[in-house]
């Protein structure tokens, strides 16, 4: 399949998130703090629906599969068994001039990429987060806010293990926050220091790793792509033996093709039998399975597919993006923003629109707002909208990427009808109120 380049540049999104209140810039009233984000009004909607689709797939929708919540906050030696006290660091280094602080990895050559200055020699610069447990700072109180998921899955091996009785292979899928204190972050949301992962586990009969490895690459790709993502703009891509991380002995990012280039927003490791094994030796507890076939303890590997949700929000903004020529209704071309966002992701699923803000209007396209918004069959916000024109409420409903408009007019009062309106196609069918909620479930998927 050829590449497609995105139809958006990097300032365009942003500025659309901010004016319609998907993303701000933290604490901006104080300046901002470098590189984070608070998802607004849309935006929290957009996030929630991403985190309950990928929940809606890989936990509810199999059978091999089931949750956990762990805290963020673990005790620190799990952090030095799992090998990120040593391991989990970048490589700093910093201009002599102007001291900007760089990754000498991501560097193409040997000088400042701002000034142009020499550079020190590298520092490996641990990346995870330190805090204090207790009123007392000392050596003997820190704790790390995770850098990972992961872990909080694996300590609860067996905890899990006994309280489900689930047999091989089987996963644990887990949604939370993750903190990591990146040299370098940019690019909006892609790179930040405060992001949410959806992380599953996925424990299998080591002789059967590499087959499950490459079942999950897959299903992982379809994902993104069953929920609209352009599958010219998504990519698999296997990190060569120099770049593996220190558990995995073999890695698939997920990449696509955002307006800067190909960038990672998944990754699916063959983290073997690294972390059952590391925890069992620094907690004494056997991390095993009992295999009643063979009457045997082994140690199961691990699968591991890990997904950003910031960075699958910001695929599924950028790629649903679209700018075309639509005709006004006098018929004249103008620009039409719109996102074409998947039904299941739109933050707002539908909208009621009274054709004007009229005294025998409005009372009825409240009702039909009330009617659709209460119906459990439509999970997600129904918005009412009657400030400006028509026209302008659609476009600005295409912009936010809502799927249905439907809009109450004169004839309603007689017809007891409503217009649907279809935000892609711009296709309108009139349907009557009685049957407004089936009508709309029929053309919201998901
Ligand atoms: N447990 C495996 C793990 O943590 P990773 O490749 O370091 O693997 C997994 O991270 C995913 O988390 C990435 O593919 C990316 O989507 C997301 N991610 C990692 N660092 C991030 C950051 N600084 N900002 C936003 N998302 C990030």
């Amino acid at each position: 399949m050829t590449e497609t380049p995105s139809r958006v540049d990097l300032t365009t999104i942003t500025s659309l998130c901010k004016r319609r209140g998907f993303l701000f810039q933290s604490s901006e009233i104080y300046g901002g703090l470098g590189s984070t984000w608070d998802y607004g009004p849309l935006g929290v909607e957009l996030k929630r629906n991403v985190k309950d689709a990928w929940w809606r797939a890989f936990v509810w929708g199999r059978d091999d599969m089931v949750g956990l919540d762990a805290a963020i906050l673990m005790h620190p030696d799990v952090w030095r068994a799992s090998g990120h006290v040593e391991s989990f660091n970048d490589p700093l280094v910093e201009c002599r001039d102007c001291h900007q602080r760089w990754r000498e990895d991501q560097l193409s050559e040997a000088k400042c990429p701002a000034c142009g200055g020499e550079l020190t020699e590298p520092r490996m610069f641990n990346l995870m987060f330190e805090t204090y447990l207790g009123p007392v700072k000392d050596d003997a109180s820190i704790v790390y806010l995770r850098p990972e998921t992961a872990q909080g899955i694996f300590v609860n091996f067996s905890n899990v293990l006994t309280a489900t009785r689930r047999k091989l292979p089987f996963g644990i899928a887990q949604i939370g926050k993750a903190f990591r204190n990146e040299i370098t972050t940019g690019n909006f949301i892609f790179r930040t220091r405060e992001f949410e992962m959806m992380e599953i586990e996925y424990f299998v009969k080591p002789d059967e790793g590499e087959e499950w490895y490459r079942r999950w690459v897959e299903e992982s790709r379809r994902w993104y792509a069953d929920l609209g993502v352009n599958e010219a703009r998504l990519r698999v891509r296997d990190h060569d033996p120099a770049e593996l991380s220190h558990y995995s002995i073999a890695t698939s990012d997920i990449e696509y093709l955002f307006p800067w280039g190909w960038g990672e927003i998944q990754g699916i490791a063959n983290r073997t039998d690294y972390d059952l094994r590391a925890h069992s030796s620094g907690s004494g507890e056997q991390l095993t399975y009992f295999d009643n076939e063979t009457g045997q303890h082994i140690t199961p590997y691990v699968i591991e597919p890990s997904a950003g949700v910031d960075r699958a929000v910001m695929t599924f903004l950028t790629d649903a993006y679209t700018e075309e020529q639509a005709p006004t209704a006098s018929g004249k071309l103008e620009r039409r923003v719109l996102l074409k966002l998947h039904p299941a992701l739109a933050p707002v699923k539908v909208a009621v629109l009274p054709l004007s803000r009229n005294e025998r209007l409005t009372p009825l396209a409240r009702e039909v707002h009330d009617k659709v918004r209460r119906s459990d069959a439509i999970r997600g916000l129904v918005q009412y909208d009657d400030a400006q024109s028509i026209g302008r409420r659609y476009r600005r409903q295409d912009e936010i990427g809502t799927p249905l408009c439907v809009t109450v007019d004169f004839d309603s009062l007689d017809d007891h009808a409503v217009t649907i309106r279809e935000r892609d196609s711009m296709a309108q069918v009139r349907v009557p109120i009685e049957g407004l909620v089936a009508a709309i479930k029929e053309r919201l998927p998901g």
